[in-house]
């Protein structure tokens, strides 16, 4: 019998309730594929500032950093938004966990499962069948550079200071990346970044363009600008396979790409460093404006756990099961509140959990 260990970091808003219903998958992968998972749970986000005055403690950063595989919910509410320092900030739990575990290669996809394609904003035919992976870079770029702040200017007024900066080391591992899942998949890859405007993105298209000539020429790569890759996905997302960027970039071109699958709570990710766990979380914020009403779409929570076993467990028939799994009952009609369509059948996070849990039994 194996063991691994898992942290779950529920975190806020939703969080807590779509968990409950990981839990529950878990247990189902316990008991049907000899296994055994160790949990332990900690705080993160704004119920760790609460409780401990810090987004994320010493400790539960040392136990994260022990386990096989940390699954997150999400941070952030309306609480917090007022708060002007920003290591004080829900987020930078987060931000702090991917960067002390060097967290550099973020894996976002972003499918339609075919039940759902009525449910994007796109019509139908632009939409169906789609399978984009971003492998978005998350461990540097303007979220971690430096300088960063607010200052006072001599002459009066203020500024406000963030620097995007990348290494060519840093640039060629997430390229590494994308190259990789690439070749398992149909083999084209699309680099964005602004290097019209930014050094940072000339030498990101440099340093890839490299890469690619050197080690990788097998594979398809197209450059492409940011802010066109924006609206080329709302146009035509189908003709994208893996689309690596940065860290911004890529925060904003997911969510967008989100849309495109019926909703943000599709979405899952992983986020993977050279060695150690990897983190497994929803690409979703955590919706306080729902939370506590048990009516959250616990289904991007449940993807990010079949990521887990996928590519920290080395599970991956567990992770197939559940994902068609989810699959079989979106084509069943199940719908949470994000999803709803006429002639679906509404249901609440708990019975979704259900219906998943239905459908792996049978
Ligand atoms: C995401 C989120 C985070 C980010 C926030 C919560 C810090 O939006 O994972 O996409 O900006 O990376
Ligand atoms: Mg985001």
């Amino acid at each position: 019998m194996t063991t691994h260990s898992i942290m779950i970091l529920p975190g806020d808003g939703i969080g807590p309730e779509i968990m409950v219903q990981v839990r529950r998958i878990m247990m189902w992968v316990e008991k049907t594929h000899k296994v055994t998972f160790a949990v332990s749970e900690g705080l993160i986000g704004g119920c760790s500032y609460e409780e401990n005055g810090v987004p994320l403690t010493d400790e539960t950063l040392a136990t994260a950093r022990m386990s096989d595989a940390i699954i997150m919910g999400c941070v952030g509410g309306p609480r917090w938004d007022g708060k002007t320092d920003y290591d004080k900030r829900p987020e930078a739990g987060l931000l702090r966990l991917r960067k002390e575990l060097d967290l550099f290669a973020n894996l976002r996809p972003a499918i339609c499962f075919d039940a759902l394609a009525d449910a994007s904003s796109l019509k139908r035919e632009l939409v169906s069948g789609l399978d984009i992976l971003f492998v978005r870079e998350l461990a540097g770029g303007v979220y971690f550079g430096e300088p960063r702040g607010i200052e006072n200017l001599p002459g009066g007024g203020r500024v406000g200071i963030n620097t995007q900066r990348y290494t060519d080391a840093e640039i060629i591992r997430i390229a590494r990346v994308a190259f990789e899942m690439a070749r398992k998949r149909s083999g084209r890859v699309h680099s964005a970044e602004k290097a019209n405007v930014m050094e940072a993105g000339l030498l990101w298209r440099e340093e890839v363009t490299k890469l690619h000539a050197a080690e990788y020429s097998d594979v398809k790569l197209e450059h492409i600008l940011a802010d066109n890759c924006a609206m080329q996905l709302v146009k035509a997302p189908k003709q994208f396979d893996v689309i690596l960027t940065d860290n911004l970039f890529g925060d904003i071109l997911s969510d967008a790409a989100a849309m495109l699958t019926g909703s943000l709570g599709m979405l899952p990710s992983a986020s993977l460093g050279d060695d150690g766990p990897g983190l497994y979380e929803p690409v979703h914020g955590s919706a306080p404006d729902i939370a506590g009403q048990g009516i959250a779409n616990p289904i991007a929570a449940i993807l990010s756990f079949a990521m887990a076993l996928r590519y920290s467990l080395d599970m991956g028939s567990a992770a197939d099961q559940i994902e068609a799994a989810v699959a079989d009952v979106l084509a069943r009609g199940l719908r949470t509140g994000d999803l709803m369509s006429e002639g679906m059948q509404l249901v609440n996070t708990a019975d979704m959990g259900n219906g998943i849990l239905s459908a792996l039994e049978n």
